[in-house]
């Protein structure tokens, strides 16, 4: 499978943060935004990765992340000059992705949970249409919604809907197979000019290929849409981290223990960085799992 980071649009719910810094790289406790939704796609086992921005903060992603070689990935990068929808991802990423399935995340999204990996692995084997995940949000009128039927079967989906259905936010976070890119293609424009990836999410529904996945509370999907939530978001990473000693989304680790790079290469990276606390973290890291603790 391969993956796509979605990381364009202005930020400008964010202004004068974003003014001149992409949203997605703006600090998230100790690390930029990017790695939370990077180690997402890690963690799921894949390592061809497509990151798309705007033709500005494009030289800004590569600097930090190179050609992804260093995490033992492939990362190459394409230009989504306006904000003209995330399903447009589809369009401008279809050369990279082939005739593969493959995993969209929103590089503003941040997921926590425990045995998430499990969760990801579960469902990136065989996705025979999509498979969305759900998480219940006290405002889901911000998001897209997903309406299930008794049984649990999702029946529509609705784009922030002004009276929601249900509490059932449909997070940042799609697996398709390969019909994607066709049903991309044939997408028309919303009112607001935008390809919606929830016009997209209907056509598999209405074709029985949509399946939602719930999250359930005992799982963080954090919001980066305003300056408190961000703050917020960065807060509880660094609670965490503190409590329990260990890092979230620190991309050399989740590669080392993905089997992406060996301990060396991982010490090696925590060792470029080790004027700080995080590049430390990634040589004890290194020399634990060396020891085999
Ligand atoms: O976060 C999950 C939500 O994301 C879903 O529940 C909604 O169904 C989905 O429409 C989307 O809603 P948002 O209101 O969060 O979408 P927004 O336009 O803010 O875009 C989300 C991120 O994707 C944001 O970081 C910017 C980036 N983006 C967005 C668009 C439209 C792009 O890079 N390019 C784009 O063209």
């Amino acid at each position: 499978m391969k993956g796509i980071i979605l990381a364009g649009g202005a930020g400008t719910r964010l202004h004068p943060i974003t003014l001149a810094s992409s949203k997605q790289l703006l600090p998230v406790g100790d690390k930029p935004m990017i790695y939370y939704p990077l180690t997402v796609l890690m963690l799921a086992g894949i390592r061809e990765i497509l990151l798309i921005s705007t033709p500005a903060d494009i030289p800004q992603f590569r600097r930090l992340l190179g050609d992804g070689s260093r995490f033992g990935l492939h990362v190459e990068y394409a230009e989504q000059p306006e904000p003209n929808g995330i399903a447009a991802a589809f369009v401008i990423g279809a050369d990279f992705v082939g005739d593969s399935p493959v995993a969209l995340v929103l590089g503003d999204n941040i997921f926590h949970g425990h045995a998430f990996s499990d969760v990801l692995a579960e469902h990136v084997r065989d996705v025979d249409g999509c498979v969305l995940f759900g998480y219940p949000v006290h405002d889901p009128h911000r998001y897209g919604v997903g309406v299930t039927d008794e049984s649990g079967r999702l029946v529509a989906i609705d784009e922030k809907p002004e009276r929601p259905r249900s509490n059932r936010a449909i997070t940042g976070l799609y697996l398709y197979d390969n019909d994607v890119l066709d049903i991309a293609k044939n997408l028309r424009p919303s009112a607001r000019g935008e390809l919606e990836i929830t016009d997209l999410n209907r056509v598999y529904l209405e074709r029985g290929k949509a399946e939602l996945v719930d999250l359930g509370r005992g799982f963080a999907w954090l919001d980066t849409g305003t300056v408190e939530s961000l703050l917020q978001a960065g807060q509880y990473v660094l609670t965490l981290q503190q409590r329990q000693g260990v890092r979230i989304a620190c991309v050399e680790e989740v590669a080392l223990r993905m089997g992406f790079i060996d301990a060396d290469a991982c010490h090696r990276l925590g060792q470029e960085q080790a004027n700080s606390d995080y590049g430390r973290y990634v040589m004890d890291i290194a020399r634990e799992f060396q020891a085999g603790v």
